[in-house]
């Protein structure tokens, strides 16, 4: 079984939040099944190669609507996984800094329905390039939309007609354009009223084989108004085709027991070396530090998704309320946001600590430092968070939506792995972190509550297997 994924982000080499995440850790796992997994990604400028990669020895030609054009190809084995991957170069549409907009997070590349067109079908010319053609195309999110449709051109003049996975991380983001980006792709397309637009998403919700979301629960609230940011009649018409497979995390890139960023290793049978990474990191952040202030992290995408307005909204009465609670907060995105977080750390200096960049070794050190760990969204297809942070001991708080209900399990008396609250209001989240100001005194109680949410097994086995036996039905009734 041949498996190629087309993804826009792959890290380390390239991330912006938990979609890359799971493209890394999903393909190492289907390689260990024994399916040939490949990557498939742009290189971004910042993205260098380096001496062991393989330039392709011939150019790849890339043919859309009208337009012909040569791109580079670079092969490598992933440098954290093995797993192969090709990297497009191609410098007028990926050389510069930022994916789908410029790194200030402020705004979208003006063309990205070129870019992410293109993109979609090099992936193609890849294939019948080097001549490796898959079972499945396995597409991420809206930048690979109209992969299905292109190969559905595509497979009329070669006869090559592999089974489309189209994974669905996050309905918000669909990519909307003009009809000009569908004459540049030259093909047709649903027109979204009352303008003819060409939305990315729908076309592959359209026409991919079949789609996948990233936890049963999203997979469901997708089917409804809000859910479906509009695509929910569509997405119910494909039900039968629509499942949801709850993402993992991979458990040896992400161990607290090997993490080269953490200052010191703990585990959940030994936590000792989680007190001194609590420390390290207060006194990193300039905060008072030792086992008398609770740590409450957030490390997240600053967007309306993420629902850290109520935070900030709740914060000032929750500092005043407690002064040794301590915030930690590593984000960046929405320039108000920064803003707002940056001036709350002005006036609590010795409670808040804002860091505005991506930092990964920060944010490793906030999951290890952190007591609890904040998601307040208004909307989780998965979320990755609230894992990482269980497997470094941190106790999720966290709403009571998408793959957040899928993952943590509420406490009741000694079991549970964390704190769930239902309204997306400042209210309910402020009154969940007094909850956890309440179980951090109950010395025992939190300690058992952690030990529980370190000991949930969060990795990508049964998660893997689920893919492999939808590429294995699906190839099955391929003609
Ligand atoms: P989403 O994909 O919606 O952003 P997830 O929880 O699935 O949410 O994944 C977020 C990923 O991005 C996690 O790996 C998290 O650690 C990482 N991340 C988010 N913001 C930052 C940041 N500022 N610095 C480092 N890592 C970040
Ligand atoms: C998206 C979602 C997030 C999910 C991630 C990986 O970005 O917002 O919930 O965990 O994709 O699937």
């Amino acid at each position: 079984m041949k498996v190629l994924f087309v993804a826009p982000e792959l890290p380390p080499y390239a991330k912006v939040g938990g979609l890359g995440d799971v493209v890394c850790a999903l393909s190492k796992a289907l390689r260990n099944l024994g399916i040939d997994a490949r990557v498939f990604c742009p290189l971004y400028g910042g993205i260098f190669p380096s001496e062991d990669w393989q330039p392709h020895p011939s150019p790849l030609h890339i043919c859309l609507g009208t337009t012909s054009s040569y791109g580079r190809l670079w092969e490598t084995n992933h440098i954290e996984t093995g797993v192969p991957v090709a990297f497009l170069e191609y410098n007028q549409y990926f050389e510069r800094d930022g994916i789908y907009g410029p790194p200030d997070g402020g705004h979208s590349f003006g063309d990205n329905g070129e870019r992410f067109t293109f993109f979609s079908r090099a992936s193609i010319d890849y294939c019948h390039h080097i001549n490796w053609l898959p079972n499945v195309i396995h597409c991420h999110d809206w930048t690979t939309g109209l992969l299905p449709s292109l190969l559905d051109a595509d497979s009329l003049r070669t006869g090559w007609n592999p089974a489309t996975v189209f994974t669905l991380h996050n309905m918000e983001h669909q990519g909307v354009f003009g009809v000009d980006v569908a004459e540049f792709a030259g093909i047709n397309f649903i027109a979204q009223e009352p303008a003819p637009y060409l939305n990315f998403l729908s076309e592959g919700i359209t026409r991919a084989s079949a789609l996948t979301t990233v936890s049963p629960t999203y997979a469901k609230e997708i089917q409804y108004a809000p859910g479906g940011c509009g695509l929910e009649s569509l997405l119910k018409s494909r039900s039968k085709d629509l499942k949801g497979i709850l993402n993992g995390i991979d458990l040896e890139a992400w161990d607290p027991f090997s993490d080269p960023s953490l200052p010191k290793r703990f585990s959940a049978d030994d936590q000792a070396g989680k007190t001194f990474v609590k420390t390290t990191l207060q006194e990193e952040m300039n905060l008072p530090s030792g086992s008398d202030f609770p740590l409450f992290g957030v490390v997240s995408r600053f967007y309306s998704q993420k629902g850290l307005d109520l935070l900030a909204e709740c914060l000032p009465k929750l500092l005043s309320k407690d002064p040794k609670a301590q915030f930690v907060i590593l984000g960046s995105g929405d320039p108000a946001q920064e803003d707002t977080f940056q001036s709350l750390a002005k006036v609590y200096t010795s409670q808040v600590a804002v860091v505005t960049r991506f930092d990964e070794r920060l944010a490793r050190c906030i999951y290890g430092g952190s007591d609890f760990f904040i998601m307040p969204s208004r909307f989780e297809p998965c979320g990755l968070g609230q894992l990482y942070a269980m497997r470094y001991g941190s106790i999720p708080i966290a709403r009571r939506t998408g793959g957040l209900v899928d993952t943590i399990k509420p406490i009741h008396k000694d079991s549970g792995t964390g704190i769930l609250f239902d309204e997306p209001t400042s209210g309910a989240l402020f009154d969940s972190l007094e909850l956890a100001l309440g179980l951090y005194n109950s010395s025992d109680l939190f300690q058992s509550i952690r030990k529980n949410a370190m000991s949930e097994n969060f990795g990508w086995d049964i998660s893997a297997g689920e893919y492999r036996s939808l590429y294995q039905k699906l190839t099955e009734a391929q003609p």
